[in-house]
């Protein structure tokens, strides 16, 4: 049973398999979280019996009189602010009164099977019942009225547990959330690494580490977006753990705006993680009766490392979270014509691009950004979803059916949360724009942000996207964003909602997507932000993949891929051979290989060499789908432990078969490069392909392969070695 009460309900228990996490109703109320990590068994849970020390300086609840217990030493489970806690609390509501305590204390709580999820927004959800089971624990504050319900979903045999926070106004006077945590969790020591995927654009989601020190460590994003610079995901790391083996705590939110994960250690030296929407810039006004979810959190608890944390979020992603036709059919192998033409493209060379695609084997031809109204550059025209009938002559469905006839699929790009200044509709509605009154509007790469906070915009752009995609046969579409929120006003709100609008944008983008998928449900969309400025799990609700970055040099893009692993699936991470100059195709393709598969390229320009080397890859693409699809990933030479080298393998979820990849990005001469493969069966018996050479799953992971003589070395090569099991 993953969730199982004691002692009168006063004593919950969480159980993954690989987890446990343990509630107890305390004295007035109080809910304390006595444990969250490794499972342990169900005897003798009055092992965990909670015991402090307050110092004078710590209030007491005068009805407990105990030294022993103070709201600002206790574990509280997700504390109030103003009444006791001097920590980062969870929740802070400001009241009618004018102040913004609260001291929430336990009402009752419920298990229910099945998967609750927050109102509105992207959830991970469950496939079968009986595949989770769900917590929920009504909270009151007394004073104002306030109801918290906190929502915890186990899904037992995946390991993960899932949180959100849902708050009620029951009084008769409107509140206002100041802020609300998805989750917050307390950990009895402090003896951690915060590791987190920092970054910018062309160079997202590198990894930090650093030990954790007393006081607040944070990672947050105020942009609107979940950004290039944080991505929403954390993890702590039991000091010596590393890739393979130790405790990794990891957290991510589901959620595309702005938000905030704080890592406090107060002076008892235990540690709280706070996550959820970014308080700053953040006031939702809730009247009488109304209620507020937050968004998800996602909390990994592994033993077998961060391989082990991550392995856990790729299922959970690929099984749990991804949607559509595409979660199962296979993704389409597309060339796209950003990097190939920009701007500057007609019909006639989109077709040149597909009659070379088609030979080389590729399956979808991409037209990105420059379709529509007078966009021949990125001054103008977004908002303006109507073909550019000047530049592509003939209008988009006989492209369409010239490319459809050559046998290829056909995508579009969109980037519909933006307005040019320079457009029809912003000279239409030029307060459809985020703005705010009498303030000159920032403007980024020549464009506004649009209001997503209003309907009516939104059922414009629809109405406008929808009119092309039902009238000509579009199969993908590639859903940009380029910049960041500022001037963040909306016309239509109040000016007491006037923080509510980061919040509402994000709603916003949600319920246009989720139109979209609805209407069109064999649509593939894929993600973007300037490259992956929003690779979080919110967009892979909507879409199974996101452009991973703008920068495709294959020795850069090895610490991107290797960063958005930690959290995200191959399946899920655009990935594309392109003409940048630091390598050759083959290494080119053994980097994008690890993603989406695609180009970005114009294939007219490919020597004869280099296509030989294409039509390979593209047979690979097809030979090794499935392993890396549906594979586990095991890091194995990492690009920041590593100067040289960097590898990584795909292990069939049978252990049946293994692919090893490892490129050199600095020249390494050593006549010994010994490498120990991980993920095997140490009793099977592999053969690596194209030899008669076998080895025991032991050998190969105990022992490893000399990869030296025999292997390329040079800066920018790589290789590749499949093995298959013979008995
Ligand atoms: C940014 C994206 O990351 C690129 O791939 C491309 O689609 C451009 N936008 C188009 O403007």
């Amino acid at each position: 049973m993953p969730i199982t009460c004691y002692d009168d309900g006063r004593l919950i228990k969480l159980d993954t398999a690989s987890s446990s996490c343990v509630l107890r109703v305390f004295k007035e109320g109080y809910l304390l979280c006595l444990y969250y990590g490794a499972k342990i068994p169900d005897a003798n849970l009055d092992g965990l019996a909670y015991r402090d020390w307050a110092s004078s300086f710590s209030p007491r609840n005068e009805i407990i009189g105990e030294r022993e217990f103070s709201p600002d030493v206790a574990p509280l489970e997700f504390s109030g602010f103003g009444t006791g806690d001097f920590r980062k609390t969870a929740v802070a509501v400001r009241n009618a009164d004018g102040n913004d305590c609260t001291d929430f204390r336990y009402v009752s709580h419920a298990v229910e099977k099945g998967k609750k999820a927050p109102k509105n927004m992207p959830a991970v959800y469950e496939n079968a019942e009986g595949e989770c089971e769900t917590l929920s624990v009504l909270m009151r504050d007394e004073v104002t009225g306030a109801e918290l319900t906190l929502y915890y979903t186990v899904f037992e045999t995946l390991g993960v547990m899932t949180r959100f926070a849902s708050l009620e106004n029951k009084s008769d006077r409107a509140m206002e959330i100041e802020k609300l945590c998805s989750a917050s969790v307390q950990l009895n020591d402090m003896d951690y690494d915060f590791l987190h995927l920092y970054g910018r654009w062309g160079a997202e989601r590198n990894l930090t580490r650093t030990p954790l020190g007393h006081g607040h460590q944070s990672l947050s994003s105020a942009r609107g977006s979940s950004s290039h610079y944080h991505n929403p995901f954390a993890a702590l790391v039991r000091h010596g753990a590393d890739e393979d083996q130790g405790e990794v705590y990891g957290f991510n939110l589901v959620y595309s705006g702005s938000f905030d994960i704080t890592v406090d250690v107060d002076y008892y030296e235990t540690t709280r993680v706070n996550m959820g929407i970014n308080p700053d810039g953040f006031l939702w006004r809730l009247e009488p009766g109304e209620r507020f979810d937050t968004p998800e959190a996602v909390l990994v608890f592994s033993e077998e490392g961060l391989g082990g944390m991550s392995r856990t979020f790729h299922r959970l992603y690929l099984n749990n979270l991804v949607r559509g036709p595409y979660k199962i059919a296979k993704r389409p192998l597309l060339i796209n014509s950003w990097e190939a033409a920009y701007f500057d493209f007609d019909a006639d060379k989109l077709v040149s691009f597909a009659q070379r695609a088609k030979e080389l084997g590729i399956d979808m031809l991409v037209m990105d950004d420059g379709w529509f109204g007078r966009r021949n550059n990125d001054r103008t025209s977004l908002g303006d979803w109507y073909v550019n009938e000047e530049k592509l002559a003939g209008g988009l469905g006989s492209l369409i059916e010239r490319v459809n006839a050559l046998g290829l699929k056909f995508g579009i790009w969109y980037e519909p949360e933006m307005i040019s200044p320079d457009s029809d509709l912003f000279r239409a509605h030029p307060d459809w724009c985020l703005h705010v009154p009498g303030r000159r509007n920032s403007i980024a790469r020549h464009q506004y942000v649009i209001d997503m906070s209003r309907k009516d915009v939104r059922d414009n752009i629809f109405e406008q996207m929808s009119a092309v995609l039902s009238k000509y046969k579009i199969d993908y579409v590639k859903w940009d964003f380029n910049r960041n929120l500022t001037e963040a006003g909306s016309a239509l709100l109040e000016a007491e909602r006037g923080e509510e609008i980061f919040h509402r944008f994000v709603l916003g983008t949600y319920e246009l997507m989720g139109r979209l998928v609805d209407a069109f449900p064999d649509l593939l969309i894929e993600n973007c932000s300037g490259g992956g400025g929003r690779f979080d799990p919110g967009m892979l609700y909507y879409s199974p993949q996101i452009w991973a970055s703008d920068n495709t040099d294959p020795i850069e893009r090895l610490a991107i891929q290797f960063g958005t692993s930690l959290c995200y699936p191959a399946s899920t991470m655009g990935a594309h051979v392109s003409m940048s100059r630091r390598t050759g195709f083959e290494t080119k393709g053994s980097v994008a290989m690890w993603g989406t598969f695609g180009y970005e390229l114009d294939p007219n320009r490919l020597t004869d060499k280099d296509k030989e080397i294409v039509k390979k890859q593209v047979e690979d693409y097809h030979k090794y789908y499935e392993l890396i699809h549906y594979g586990d990933l095991y890091r194995v030479l990492s690009p920041w432990d590593d100067a040289y080298r960097c590898a990584w393998e795909f292990v069939s979820p049978d252990k049946t078969e293994m692919l090893y990849t490892e490129v050199v990005m600095r020249y390494y001469h050593c006549p010994k490069h010994i490498v120990r493969m991980k993920g095997l069966d140490p009793d099977k018996v592999y053969q690596l392909e194209g030899t008669d050479q076998k080895y025991s799953g032991a050998l190969l992971m105990k022992a490893g392969l000399n990869l030296s003589a025999d292997f390329p070395r040079g800066t920018g090569e790589s290789f590749t070695l499949h093995f298959i099991s013979v008995r």
